[in-house]
């Protein structure tokens, strides 16, 4: 029987290129950087399935250069970067990687809320500046974490993981969503219910955890900002659309909030100008970049790669209609 071919576009790990290689012809982007859209379409003219990651677009022309392709397998658990519409037309199917980043994600939504409140990079700069001359009483002071308010937005695997957190800081937690979580989720987390509006003003700490969708895409904007309090700080390892970005800049600039922790960008991988002040501390897209979980997101992908080529249903499946 003829092994399926398969392209992925990065090198990835070790254990997740090994079982490609041993059930499909696959080939692997070489690096560095990113294939072109042009390299892409080229790579994916002769390809029955693909490995991407989350800047690959996957769009109607890359499926219309791609006439064999039959499975996508992306590496992220969000999928923006497909369009699932020209996938249901094609009948090719899509997956993703969900449940395996939650807490490496959450770590890290906590990571820049703990820095930005507490000005960790700030002091990181003067204690290796070799100027600092002296401890002072009102030195890099930042603000409270401990016994504030944290307001979730999005109540998903990610959202109550960054919630189960904020047990250890004696923080009150509220959260929004779509959907209301059933009671026992509530109680366990100890979260209580806002609409959107409500939970902008009443929270301290704002950590957004919905994924990209055009019922998201600036759901945070000018009137979310001129309602937050002007001690509040705003943190995003959601997706950077998900905040009108110059509404940002403009609410930081004028002292509406008190600052930002930022993982991802209106515009990857530009961050404008404006976002670089000493109360936002940035990251670039890192949420899910430990080790562990990076390997495990690629595993997840090569798995529903060999699993459908094997004639299984993929674990992680975005559109099991095509299946049918
Ligand atoms: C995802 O998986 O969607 C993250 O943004 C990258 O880990």
């Amino acid at each position: 029987m003829t092994r399926p071919s398969v392209y992925v576009t990065h090198a990835l790990f070790e254990a997740p290129r090994a079982l490609l290689a041993a059930h499909c012809d696959a080939q692997f982007w070489p690096g560095p950087g990113r294939p072109s859209r042009e390299e892409l379409q080229r790579a994916v003219a002769a390809a029955d399935g693909l490995v991407c990651v989350l800047t690959d677009r996957i769009d109607e022309a890359l499926l219309a250069a791609a006439p064999r392709l039959r499975i996508v397998a992306n590496v992220a658990v969000g999928y923006d970067n497909l369009d699932l519409a020209a996938f249901g037309r094609r009948k090719i199917a899509a997956t993703n990687t969900p449940g395996v980043l939650d807490e490496t994600t959450a770590d890290l939504a906590w990571a820049l809320l703990l820095a930005v409140a507490r000005r960790i990079v700030e002091a990181d700069a003067l204690a290796r500046s070799g100027k600092w001359l002296m401890w002072d009483l009102d030195q890099l002071c930042g603000g409270d974490v401990w016994g504030k308010t944290l307001g979730v937005v999005g109540f998903g695997r990610i959202g109550r993981a960054v919630a189960r957190r904020a047990k250890g800081f004696g923080m009150r937690v509220i959260y929004s969503s779509g959907h209301r979580a059933p009671a026992e989720i509530e109680r366990e987390l100890g979260a209580e219910y806002r609409a959107l509006d409500a939970l902008v003003a009443e929270a301290d700490f704002i950590s957004l955890h919905v994924p990209l969708s055009d019922a998201t895409r600036h759901m945070i904007a000018a009137p979310q900002f001129a309602a937050m309090k002007p001690t509040a700080y705003l943190i995003n390892t959601a997706r950077g659309p998900v905040v009108d970005e110059a509404a940002l800049i403009e609410a930081l600039a004028a002292g509406r909030i008190a600052g930002a922790g930022l993982d991802v960008y209106e515009h990857e991988p530009a961050i404008p100008d404006g976002l670089r002040r000493a109360n936002v501390v940035m990251t670039p897209h890192i949420g899910s970049a430990s080790i562990e979980t990076r390997t495990k997101m690629a595993m997840i992908a090569a798995e529903n790669i060999v699993a459908f080529f094997d004639g299984r249903r993929p674990a992680a499946i975005l559109n099991p209609e095509v299946l049918a």
